[in-house]
């Protein structure tokens, strides 16, 4: 989604400000722009499509500025303009970006506009710039007239503002959207997501949710929400500066799957060994917590729901715990109830996903004994709003579908099920089971990824379908569901779920020759009943793709084409069943010519509800 970056320097900004842009394309996103001061001159360029297109509008003369900010637009309010996109201006001289969105933004325009402000925008972002210019009218003050006019705005922002008559300073506030300062020497910067600097600092401050800033070349001012001026954390990230490389692979996406064995091994270092989960590995006091936990509520968007809905199989057959699972967007708007000593997890591989937040802060007003977050990204919004939190060490995930996010977030829910079902009788079979399942895991993933080949070959008979249907049961249905997101996400074909006992009440009615059925057949306990669904799809004239071990005993004929994948202990086979389906979506997308790592119309981080 959007993106922001900003700096204040001696040197031009241009460059960092690109580069940032650039280092931020993965979140998705529709036009970009840039606004520099030189001297005392504001100069504003802005173009529709990709950052390249702005970098090649840019000259000797629009170009240069020792203080600047830029943007990436994900389109909310308003169509994809040119006049759209931001940087948006007031009076030839406030120069404003914003992520998130101005809910009351037409009263407030209304307001603006009865005051004299002449809009030329359809954003709701103008009417922070224009409320800007009022606030100065009236205090001269840019870090007050943008203390004063936060409290007029409702929704969520993470902004920028510069003042070509105070060149040397930038002034920022977050609600709701995050922003970071980046710490330079003589220099200082700013962005949406830390990655965006790394290239010039490892140095950083998060902001808080209402915070207000003011940066300059050699200082940093920060006011909470209060107005109090505070001291906020300087921490030294440990991302890795090239995590924006492809590292020789097409895409970023099908670098991210080939990793998995990787990050999974990240992922449960120093937290489990032969002798089990390791002491402390969810954080303190995290054990008195599962001592007295009954149920667990889950609540994710996106592929974070379906690790989610994993989960639920995992913690009430194994851990002998109740789970729900929701997706955060109706929980948020409903009426629900909290059982006693009822554990709240939130599932995010950015931390930042609006829905996922504002469930959670909800949740913490209505009785739940605990929250745990299990992020991906340290520091942000969840983690820190969270009791406790588990991080899943998958390192910068830049395609826009997610992988390597997905089967840590597993990894780690495998664990979750490990330390509850400790105080819940866990049988030792059970628990030695799941622990060589995970100590396994890394190399089992190399194992299945060794189906890339065969998986290529099969794509080519999808590059001409409208429609697919993904079945599964158990546990494997959630798979299932992550398969159908990924494929309609990246291929654009439509791609539905069912747990395959939901077969015969209703979606049989679809089958036939040109609707591919994609089936995950483990060899569990449910495999016969799994083999009477696919017998019913054949009987209608379908035509199916089993991803099945060995032990299933699928032929492949002339309806059916069968991949084994390699043998696997039943508790990690949702993980191992991930990798074929993600390698499927990558090779139809790569066929079918799409934007794999940026499909159309999607975000990374969805900041916006
Ligand atoms: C799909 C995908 C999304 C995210 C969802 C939640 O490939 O990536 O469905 O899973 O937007 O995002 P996070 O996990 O950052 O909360």
């Amino acid at each position: 989604m959007c993106g922001i970056v900003g700096a204040v320097a001696e040197r031009n900004v241009v460059q960092i400000l690109l580069e940032g842009l650039r280092r931020l394309e993965y979140r998705g996103y529709d036009s970009a722009g840039v606004a520099l001061i030189n001297n005392d001159d504001l100069s504003i360029v802005r173009r529709i499509g990709k950052v390249k297109e702005l970098a090649d509008a840019i000259n000797d003369k629009n170009g240069k500025g020792t203080t600047g900010i830029a943007h990436t637009r994900w389109a909310t309010h308003g169509g994809v303009t040119e006049l759209n996109a931001h940087p948006h201006a007031s009076q030839a001289r406030f120069a404003v970006v914003h992520n998130g969105i101005i809910e009351n933004h037409a009263t407030l325009r209304t307001e603006l506009k009865a005051k004299g402000y002449t809009f030329v925008s359809d954003t709701d972002t103008e009417t922070i710039a224009h409320s800007i210019a009022a606030q100065m009218e009236i205090s001269g003050d840019l870090l007050q007239s943008v203390l004063t006019a936060v409290k007029t705005f409702e929704g969520a922002y993470g902004t920028v503002v510069m003042d070509k008559q105070t060149p040397d300073k930038l002034v920022v506030a977050r609600s709701g959207s995050p922003l970071v300062i980046g710490l330079g020497i003589g220099e200082n910067f700013l962005a949406s997501d830390q990655m965006a600097l790394l290239p010039v600092t490892r140095r950083f401050i998060f902001l808080e949710e209402g915070d207000v800033a003011q940066i300059t070349r050699d200082s940093v001012e920060i006011y909470d929400i209060n107005g109090d001026q505070v001291e906020r954390e300087i921490i030294e990230s440990t991302v890795e500066h090239d995590a924006g490389d492809k590292g020789g692979y097409r895409h970023y996406m099908l670098k991210e799957i080939h990793e998995q064995p990787t990050v999974l091994r990240n992922a449960i270092k120093g937290r489990i060994s032969q002798d089990g989960l390791q002491q402390g590995i969810f954080g303190e006091g995290a054990d008195e917590v599962f001592k007295q936990t009954d149920y667990v509520k889950i609540i994710a968007c996106g592929t974070s729901y379906h690790a989610g809905v994993t989960a639920k199989y995992w913690l009430e057959q194994y851990a002998n715990v109740q789970c729900d699972v929701e997706i955060a967007s109706e929980f948020r708007y409903r009426r629900s109830f909290v059982p006693q000593n009822a554990l709240l997890v939130t599932i995010s591989q950015s931390g930042e996903t609006a829905d996922t937040l504002a469930a959670l802060k909800l949740a913490k007003q209505s009785g739940y004994m605990s929250s745990l977050s299990i992020c991906n990204v340290d520091g942000s919004s969840l983690v820190r709003e969270s009791a406790l939190s588990f991080l899943t060490r998958a390192g910068a995930e830049i395609g826009v579908a997610s992988t390597k996010a997905f089967t840590t977030q597993l990894a780690a829910l495998l664990m979750l099920t490990l330390a509850l079902g400790k105080h819940k009788e866990m049988p030792t079979e059970t628990e030695q089971q799941i622990v060589e399942g995970l100590i396994g895991l890394p190399t089992k993933l190399e194992e299945t990824l060794g189906l890339a080949i065969e998986i290529e070959d099969l794509a080519e008979e999808f590059s001409d379908k409208h429609h697919s249907l993904f079945l599964g049961r158990g546990e494997q249905y959630p798979i299932a569901m992550e398969g159908a997101l990924k494929l309609k996400e990246i291929s654009y074909i439509h791609a539905e779920a069912y747990a395959s006992g939901e077969l015969k009440h209703g979606p049989l009615a679809l089958i036939d020759a040109e609707m591919p059925v994609i089936v995950v057949a483990p060899n569990n306990e449910l495999l016969e009943k799994l083999k009477s669904n696919v017998e019913e799809v054949r009987a209608r004239g379908g035509i199916m793709y089993v991803f099945a071990d060995k032990d299933a005993h699928f032929e492949s004929d002339e309806t059916m084409r069968v991949v084994q994948v390699p043998h696997c202990n039943e508790t990690i086979a949702p993980v191992v069943y991930t990798i074929p389906l993600q390698l499927l979506s990558y090779y139809v997308a790569l066929i079918k010519g799409t934007d794999v790592d940026q499909p159309r119309n999607l975000a990374k981080s969805v900041t916006v509800e």
